[in-house]
């Protein structure tokens, strides 16, 4: 097969990357290692940014995200007994979004065969080829046959556990890491949620998080150590701890009710450069990852692909080679920001196992802060809604 860009990885940034493409009469193709049902399985962060939304907007997606999505103006730090109000609206102008990642993967899913965007599910053994030329290419075996696919770039949209990055030679690229001290159990239940907005809590016990997916859906995280067993987790269990660390006034709103997914992910900061290299682009989580308290993933992910749509098309439609040449850095720029703010937040949550007295204080410090400085509000909700793109 031969194409003009040929994607690895069809979850929310390849199929996003796909239909952008698509609509600009670039031709492409999504090579996927899962079954589509598997990747939607997958249970992810909700919070979308205006660029996530706007472009599903452009394409014409956004019926479902419109109907069902809780547009939210605001969210909450709670210290203990304090709650304090971040009013993203009033301090920004904008709002985001509640509306999970499963269902804009469902709905840029839905639309690929009507629209005429070729995702290869199961493809298996999926390897790079001469990327560091013009004429890279694809292997993959798809019902025990090995296939090829030609392509002017490949765009790795494959996660952080995808090959893309790996095809980069170690002399060219560079990471960045910081793996954190504890995991966020999250357990999503059907049983309406205990605010109608977020709210993040720092506790003498932990970290928690209330969130949702609709005002009949809720979604709620515990940090827990890196040790910790899912079974050893009864939803009994997560209801009482959220109960504690979200505080009184909260956990007397708390609908209980029996999980349909619960489970440990660990945390981590990761960056990878380039995010271009030859004609390979990296976009989402196969060029960096965030701690999830800022809800940033798929948000990076989609303003990733927005840059990397706009340099494809600078150079298949106006022959501008410097499009593609510029993305890596373009992209990375607003990536270190989203990192910035996501790692300080997690600072701020989450009580860290050697913390001291003093980073304690520094917690309480510029909770009191934000509690009592437009400024220092403003700075958070700006980041909170989406730097702009
Ligand atoms: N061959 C083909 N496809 C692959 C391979 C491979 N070897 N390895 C991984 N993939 C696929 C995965 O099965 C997955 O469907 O690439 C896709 C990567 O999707 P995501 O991991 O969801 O990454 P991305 O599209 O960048 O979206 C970022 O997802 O993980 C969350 O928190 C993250 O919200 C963020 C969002
Ligand atoms: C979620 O609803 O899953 C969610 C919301 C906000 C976050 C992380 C996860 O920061």
């Amino acid at each position: 097969m031969k194409t003009q860009v040929a994607i690895v990885g069809a979850g929310p940034a390849g199929l996003l990357l796909g239909h952008l493409l698509r609509a600009e009469g670039i031709d492409c193709v999504v090579v996927e290692r899962q079954t589509g049902d598997y990747v939607l399985s997958r249970i992810r962060a909700g919070v979308l940014e205006r660029i996530t939304v706007e472009l599903m907007e452009q394409l014409g997606l956004d019926v479902r995200l419109r109907a069902e999505g809780l547009v939210e103006e605001g969210f909450n730090l709670a210290d203990g007994e304090r709650l304090i109000r971040i009013d993203v609206a009033n301090l920004t102008g904008k709002t985001v979004v509640v509306y999970g990642q499963t269902e804009i993967t469902r709905d840029l899913m839905d639309a690929a065969a009507p629209r005429g965007l070729e995702v290869i599910y199961e493809a298996g053994d999926v390897a790079l080829h001469d990327i560091d030329s013009e004429a890279p290419f694809l292997t993959y075996a798809k019902d025990g046959v090995s296939q090829r696919i030609d392509a002017r770039f490949i765009v790795g949209c494959d996660g952080f556990h995808g090959p893309s990055r790996q095809a980069i030679p170690a002399s060219v690229g560079r990471s960045f890491e910081r793996v954190y001290p504890f995991g966020w159990l999250g357990i999503l239940a059907d049983v309406p949620p205990c605010n109608e907005e977020l709210i993040y809590a720092n506790h003498e016990r932990g970290f928690a998080l209330a969130s949702m997916r609709s005002h009949t859906r809720s979604r709620y995280y515990i940090d827990v150590p890196l040790t910790e067993k899912i079974e050893d987790w009864s939803d009994d269990r997560i209801w009482d701890e959220l109960a504690v660390r979200l505080g009184p006034d909260a956990a007397a709103r708390i609908t209980r009710g029996p999980s349909i997914e619960k489970s440990i992910a660990p945390l981590r900061s990761f960056v990878f450069e380039p995010m271009r290299y030859g004609s390979l682009l990296l976009c989402g989580d196969a060029a960096h990852i965030v701690p999830p308290t800022g809800a940033k993933g798929l948000n990076l992910a989609a303003s990733d692909v927005h840059y990397a749509a706009a340099a494809l098309s600078g150079f298949f439609k106006r022959g501008d080679a410097d499009a593609v040449a510029g993305y890596s850095e373009k992209a990375l720029a607003r990536v270190w920001k989203a990192e910035r703010f996501s790692w300080s937040l997690t600072k701020l949550m989450h009580r860290f196992p050697d913390d001291g007295p003093f980073e304690r204080r520094m917690q309480v410090a510029e909770l009191d802060y934000i509690a009592t400085s437009r400024a220092a509000q403003q700075t958070i909700a700006e980041n909170y809604v989406g730097l702009p793109v």
